[in-house]
């Protein structure tokens, strides 16, 4: 830029800032409701349809009270939510079977709320790691994560949610050569308009440890993710990523986490120019809220100000536990 603009006190930046209407018409970015994806925990028995105890406020739902939300979902214009299945104990197994079993827990959820709620986009993820023994994302042979037989198994993963009404798909695992599998089975299968989100710069963080309390898997996990998700280093590795997920199929492709990881969104949506998406993931939502509750931030605005941050970094959307809450907040702020 070679424009200069003039000196103090001709300059005074602070006339864009005198006033609310001043500042809203020259504002460069804001967030609306339809730019949230609510990612929603569900249970099978109304035993486990508690608080999330690291995540206060976020409680497992049963299918019943998922369809509930999907329809507040509607109301309230968030076009979109994700379901996580809590998968019980004898559901879990070292080959993972119950990943396409067409009844599982995120099929019945997914059917009933497609079938009650047809407005709302249901996207559900693409990994073993509810389903597995291990807690990993993919198969494990003695020892080590195995890529290529596990993507057989997503393979008939997709397959099943999208006969039961997923209308995205996440492919979450980071094993390689997911996407154009998974394209490839829902092309085959019938399902060519079924989308695919991928999980394309995931990174191995400790920001995901409250999920893994929430859906049951952190205390079956056995050692790390390292061998497949990125180093939290990497943001070259990060674009290499989402370049080979769209050229085998991704439709749109997401971040993860999301806040410390801004400057990956900024890099993917300015270099690659399609609808990237960041998650704010558990670990997120967990920080802000226990200073909100310690009384350390204010709540309301340090949550929209942490998602406006992230559609001026870029991204087309965000997947956050505060969807519902930051919905609500937007719909009180155009009524007034
Ligand atoms: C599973 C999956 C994870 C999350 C979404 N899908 C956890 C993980 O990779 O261990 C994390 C979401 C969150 O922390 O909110 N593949």
């Amino acid at each position: 830029m070679t424009y200069r603009h003039p000196r103090f006190p001709v300059y005074r930046p602070r006339r864009l800032r005198r006033n609310g209407n001043i500042r809203r018409l020259v504002s460069e970015s804001s967030l609306d409701c339809s730019d949230l994806i609510w990612p929603i925990f569900v249970c099978e028995h109304s035993d486990r349809a508690t608080e999330v105890s690291s995540m206060p406020g976020v409680r497992r739902l049963t299918i019943d009270h998922a369809e509930g939300a999907a329809a507040e979902a509607a109301q309230l214009g968030i076009p979109c939510i994700a379901l996580f299945p809590e998968v019980s104990a004898v559901d879990k197994s070292d080959d993972c079977r119950e990943a396409w079993n067409p009844d599982s827990l995120a099929n019945r959820a997914t059917r009933q709320i497609k079938a009650r709620v047809p407005e709302v986009l249901v996207m559900l993820d693409v990994a073993l790691d509810p389903y597995n023994a291990a807690g990993h994302d993919g198969l494990v042979e003695d020892g080590e994560i195995v890529n290529d037989p596990t993507l057989r198994c997503l393979q008939k993963q997709a397959l099943s949610h999208a006969d039961a009404g997923a209308d995205i798909l996440g492919p979450s695992d980071m094993m390689d050569g997911r996407i154009g599998a998974i394209r490839h089975a829902l092309d085959k299968g019938g399902h060519a308009s079924v989308l695919i989100l991928s999980y394309a710069a995931k990174f191995a963080s400790a920001f995901y440890g409250p999920f893994r309390d929430a859906i049951g898997s952190g205390s079956v996990l056995v050692g790390d993710k390292k061998t497949y998700q990125m180093d939290p280093a990497n943001s070259d590795e990060a674009c290499r990523m989402v370049a080979r997920d769209l050229s085998e199929g991704a439709d749109m492709v997401m971040v993860k986490p999301g806040m410390p990881y801004l400057d990956v969104c900024q890099r993917v949506k300015s270099e690659f120019r399609v609808p990237t998406f960041a998650y704010q993931v558990s670990g997120e939502y967990a920080m802000l809220r226990a200073a909100a509750d310690q009384g350390h931030i204010d709540l309301d605005s340090a949550v929209m100000e942490s998602l406006l941050a992230f559609k001026r970094a870029g991204c087309d959307g965000i997947l956050t536990y505060f969807a519902q809450f930051a919905a609500r907040k937007l719909a009180d702020r155009n009524s007034r």
